[in-house]
């Protein structure tokens, strides 16, 4: 018989939020079921609760019909259960094969016995077909092959249920594809695999079944195979959102020139030339590594431009530092929220009013309920799930950590010329998706110019008016809207340089 996981009337509350309300359903082997829900639903804490980072304040998890007993990392991992997060979890300077083994060192009078490991772990990276060594320190892989080997460490414990959240989320279309590989024959050797993501796309390219949850509730199983994208949407968000691109109200006055970067080459990228037109939004794809972010960078002042020239409203620019870019009426939003964007342990009013405290100084003194007001009128805009304005960043799920980042740059009293998004729909749900497009479109209506970048190709060949292929450093392309599909873009950002009629 299958194996069988089995959550029954879980709860977990944080202050001020019940995060998971009496769950229960059944998850069995050979099957990928996803966890499905909005930002804040309760996926990653359910997660929490089955890798024993967490526990539930009442309920239980069993495995083929026994009580699992899951106080702490280490007992989840013993009773079978492998949570891959997308922070690695990973010794960055020691080995693929002492990570792999990692716990489970074979050692004969103290001492590692080197060349069993190394055989041991070649064996597993042979059954996946992942080209590495084990030799080499974990920290000199691409961020893929760090999670290959984080699924490999799971795979050698044996474990029977291996569950992920957002996965895909930093990976780029191809190592995508290897991951769902590596997914398929675990499934086939009878794991039991939970899938977590924002990407309705894959959702119906790799599970077998869909549970969704709402507000920490259980809403419904769904059969992957018997639903369509529409009916799961809206058994998420709880209506029909209709459709999301067909709705949105665009700005159909493009102004003059705004911003021209002219053969720009720094140490990341080369040669490379576009214009951004007042209320245009302009989008970049192309794969993860392309440069699509050093090109931002560079406008920003935060790369040394080499060769070429920047120029804003017709004068040349160059910006030493990215605070003369911002002064100059440029904003950017990081894709990197951790490391470039949020003060985690600041309270999301903190966050949201970080940039405009200046204006909202009644000298000598802060204006607090402005800066009250301010936040909460992007907690509301965007749905940031948080019983208050006070609660910290950290504490958000992370869709929501990304939604501040979002107020803070879309605030009225940004006073920007330009704003740059990179990757603003990462982890983001979907009805805030359609939420953000909305944003953007009313942003390029106020006359901002407005450059999106987008790994998701569906959103930026709908959202932006002109399309701007990236590939390997350099421009492959660029395209209208009227002109762009998913198949000429991906070409663009996979093959060399071609001929692209704009
Ligand atoms: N350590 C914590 N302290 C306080 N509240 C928390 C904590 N961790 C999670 N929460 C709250 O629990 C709720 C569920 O969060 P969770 O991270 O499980 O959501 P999620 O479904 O994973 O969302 P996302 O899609 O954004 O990742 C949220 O309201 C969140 O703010
Ligand atoms: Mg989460």
């Amino acid at each position: 018989m299958a194996q069988y996981l089995e959550f029954e009337g879980i709860s977990k509350s944080f202050p001020g939020v019940k995060a998971l309300d009496d769950i229960s359903f059944k998850s069995k082997g050979g099957k990928v079921l996803a966890l499905l829900g909005e930002n804040g639903a309760g996926k990653s804490t359910l997660l929490k609760i089955m890798s024993g980072d967490l526990r539930a304040d009442t309920g239980a998890i069993s495995l083929n019909g026994e009580k699992l007993n899951l106080i702490s990392p280490q007992q989840a991992i013993k009773a079978g259960i492998s949570v891959i997060y997308q922070e690695r979890q990973l010794i960055p300077t020691m080995s693929v094969m002492e990570n792999i083994f990692a716990g489970a060192l074979p050692k004969k009078a103290g001492f590692v016995k080197r060349a069993q490991l190394k055989a041991e772990t070649q064996a597993i990276i042979d059954k996946f077909g992942i080209p590495i060594s084990p030799e080499v320190p974990v920290m000199f892989l691409s961020i893929a092959h760090q999670q290959m080997v984080e699924i490999m460490k799971a795979y050698r414990r044996n474990s029977k249920v291996i569950a992920f959240d957002e996965p895909t989320a930093p990976l780029t279309d191809v190592e995508i594809k290897i991951l769902f590989d590596l997914i398929k024959q675990l499934k086939e050797e009878g794991k039991i695999i939970i899938y977590v993501s924002h990407r309705i796309k894959e959702i119906f390219e790799i599970t077998d079944d869909i549970v969704v949850l709402k507000d920490g509730k259980y809403v419904a199983k769904l059969v992957t195979a018997e639903t369509d994208e529409r009916a799961l949407i809206s058994a998420m968000v709880g209506r029909d959102i209709g459709d999301t691109y067909a709705n949105l109200i665009r700005n159909d006055s493009i102004g003059e020139v705004l911003l021209e970067a002219n053969n720009v080459t720094t140490y990341a990228v080369s040669d490379i030339s576009f214009t951004l037109h007042r209320g245009e939004v302009l989008g970049f794809a192309g794969l993860v590594g392309s440069g699509r972010t050093e090109v931002m960078r560079a406008i920003f002042g935060a790369d040394a431009i080499i060769s070429g020239e920047i120029r804003l409203e017709g004068r040349q620019m160059s910006f030493k530092t990215p605070k003369d870019a911002i002064d100059a009426g440029i904003a950017l939003c990081p894709e990197d929220r951790k490391e470039q964007g949020l003060v985690l342990f600041r309270s999301i009013e903190d966050n949201v009013c970080m940039p405009v405290l200046g204006k909202l100084r009644r000298w000598p003194f802060l204006n607090t309920k402005a800066c009250e007001a301010l936040t909460v009128k992007a907690v509301k805009k965007y749905d940031i799930k948080t019983p208050t304005v006070d609660k910290l960043v950290v504490e958000l799920s992370g869709g929501n950590q990304q939604k501040v980042i979002l107020g803070r740059w879309t605030s009225e009293l940004i006073d920007t010329k330009i704003l740059i998004l990179d990757e603003p729909t990462k982890g983001i749900d979907v009805k805030t998706k359609a939420e953000i497009y909305q944003t953007v479109c009313d942003l390029a209506k106020q006359g901002i110019g407005v450059i999106f970048i987008s790994s998701e190709l569906t959103e930026v060949i709908n959202v932006a008016d002109t399309i701007v292929v990236m590939h390997n450093g350099s421009i492959a392309g660029t395209v209208k809207r009227a002109d762009a599909t998913e198949e000429n873009v991906l070409a663009m950002a996979m093959l060399e340089q071609m001929e692209v009629k704009v």
